[in-house]
């Protein structure tokens, strides 16, 4: 199911693991229930190795779904440079990190690569739920099959693996989780409904996660980038350009004006970020709907 690919040059710390000594999800929950059921904040104790949240090791967990290329791969490469243990969910071979063949649209596949994580490592200190697709169409011509598939991929994905990892991060008491967003949180877009209705999604989903979440010590928030040049991006230039009969540069010109800044921005801006959401000097920040897009919707 997973197979470590750190490049050597970004290798930290060598991630310290027990096969004696692992726990699934489940068995988290299982450590933390009372007779009743009632799943409650007391960390799990599993060994005296435990840190004061019961992990089991010092080296801190990120989780990255859709981390093959673009922004979650930038992200991949962040949470490496800095120290993290980090593990690539993507439906490809992701080339930073430990990498789980994963289709974040399949509970299945996402528990079991998130039961993996945490047998391994038994922590999970950050989620960057980032997985997406976009596709273009207005009200007027899209077909009920993409919304479907759009909202599949960029909605329910998050949505799954946030309820993957949530239980084991309230185990420890501790945790964060940043959705991957889009300026389209904030405004709309000319023909691109279903990835407009997915990103209106995900902004409520981290405000209602926020709050359902805060009391178990979690903080869950939104990075809601302008266009960043990665595959999506050019995939999605590359439709425009043909669908209004420019040449390509033409119109990733046209796209960078749009911006007050007067440019697209870079995956590894985003993933700053995102890794500053994850880290403690974000302590009281939970909720947000975090914008790095040029000034695109100031204005
Ligand atoms: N690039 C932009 O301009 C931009 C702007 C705002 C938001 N975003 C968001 O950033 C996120 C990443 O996009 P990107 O631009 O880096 O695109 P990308 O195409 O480079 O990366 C998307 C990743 O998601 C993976 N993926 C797709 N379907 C999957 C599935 N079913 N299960 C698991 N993984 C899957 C792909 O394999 C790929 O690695 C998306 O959520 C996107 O909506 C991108």
């Amino acid at each position: 199911m997973s197979d470590g690919v750190y490049p050597t040059k970004l290798i930290k710390k060598e991630q310290k693991s027990s096969s004696t000594n692992r726990l699934s999800n489940n068995e988290i929950m299982q450590q933390t229930a009372d007779s009743s059921g009632k799943v409650d904040d007391v960390p799990a104790k599993v060994s005296a190795a435990n840190d004061s949240y019961g992990r089991r090791q010092d080296t801190p967990v990120c989780v990255i779904t859709g981390a093959f290329s673009g922004i979650g791969l930038a992200c991949a490469e962040k949470f490496l440079s800095q120290g993290y243990d980090v593990h690539s969910l993507d439906i490809q071979k992701c080339p930073v990190g430990h990498f789980h063949r994963c289709d974040v649209t399949k509970s299945s596949e996402v528990h079991a690569a998130v039961d993996a994580v945490l047998q391994t490592t038994g922590r999970i200190d950050a989620l960057v739920s980032n997985a997406g697709i976009h596709r273009s169409g207005t009200i007027l011509d899209t077909p009920e099959d993409v919304l479907d598939r759009v909202l599949d991929i960029n909605v329910k994905g998050a949505f799954l693996t946030a309820q993957a990892v949530a239980p084991a991060m309230k185990a420890a008491g501790v945790g964060a989780i940043v959705f991957m967003g889009s300026d389209q949180c904030i405004v709309g877009k000319q023909n691109q409904l279903a990835y407009n209705i997915s990103k209106g999604a995900i902004a409520s989903m981290t405000r209602a996660t926020a709050l359902d979440l805060a009391g178990a010590g979690i903080r869950v928030n939104c990075v809601c980038p302008g266009s960043i040049d990665t595959p999506l991006f050019r995939d999605a230039m590359a439709r425009y350009a043909g669908r209004v009969e420019v040449p390509l540069d033409a119109a990733l010109e046209e796209e960078a004006s749009a911006f007050p800044l007067g440019r697209v921005g870079q995956p590894g801006e985003v993933a700053e970020l995102v890794y500053f959401l994850c880290s403690p000097a974000a302590g009281f920040i939970t909720g947000g709907l975090q914008s790095i897009d040029g000034g695109y919707t100031c204005g």
